[in-house]
């Protein structure tokens, strides 16, 4: 199978707000509602917003495919965080946010994120970023060992807002700094 990672433009809006909405609850912890899970997707994850997401100078979507497939997709966002928590937390500079981190259950232990995850460190460093930084739900243990395995840091907490719920996030941090790996 031949897997490639690309940046996504706005004629891909529509089936990443697809894989996004298929992917989104995985993230999520047991007991988050349909309908707040819902009320998430259509605020935040719909083909319009990733239209705009497409269009704004301070994001790049990247893409993986398999024969023109989308499988998966991050939404990197560059500038200061705008979370006082995660700006005391994460303390390098210049930082990029990865907002969005997501393979469809079929690609999980197959490689394809570490594929991904890699084309994200590429450009941000070609970008000249200095570290990521990123959210994960405390209770999203498969996805923590992911990013410890990719040489994420626990750096602190957050609150991250799904509908009416107010979900408990570790902010994690990477320095992109050094040894390229
Ligand atoms: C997060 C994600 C991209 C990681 O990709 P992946 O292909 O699953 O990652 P890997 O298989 O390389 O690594 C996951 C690790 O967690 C381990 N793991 C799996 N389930 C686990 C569990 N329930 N508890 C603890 N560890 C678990 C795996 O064994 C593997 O570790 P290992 O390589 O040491 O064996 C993918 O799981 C995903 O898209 N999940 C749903 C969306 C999501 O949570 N996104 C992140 C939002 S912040």
């Amino acid at each position: 199978m031949t897997i490639e990672v690309d940046a996504a433009g706005i004629w891909d809006s529509e089936a990443i707000a697809d894989v996004a909405a298929a992917t989104f609850p995985l993230a999520c912890p047991p007991g988050t509602t349909a309908d707040d899970v819902s009320a998430f997707v259509e605020s935040v994850l719909s083909s319009e917003r990733f239209a705009e997401y497409l269009t704004d100078p301070t994001r790049t979507v990247l893409k993986v495919t398999e024969n023109d497939v989308i499988l998966g997709y991050a939404m990197l966002v560059d500038g200061e965080p705008a979370d006082p928590d995660v700006a005391r937390a994460a303390t390098l500079r210049p930082t990029t946010e990865v907002s969005k981190f997501y393979v469809l259950p079929g690609g999980h232990g197959t490689g394809i994120a570490t594929t991904l995850m890699a084309a994200v460190v590429e450009r941000a460093r070609a970008a000249g970023r200095d570290a990521l930084w990123l959210g994960v739900n405390q209770q999203n243990v498969r996805a923590q060992r992911f990013y410890a395995k990719h040489g994420f840091a626990r750096v602190g907490t957050k609150t991250f807002r799904v509908g009416s719920q107010v979900h408990a996030d570790f902010v994690l941090e990477r320095d992109l700094r050094g040894a390229v790996r």
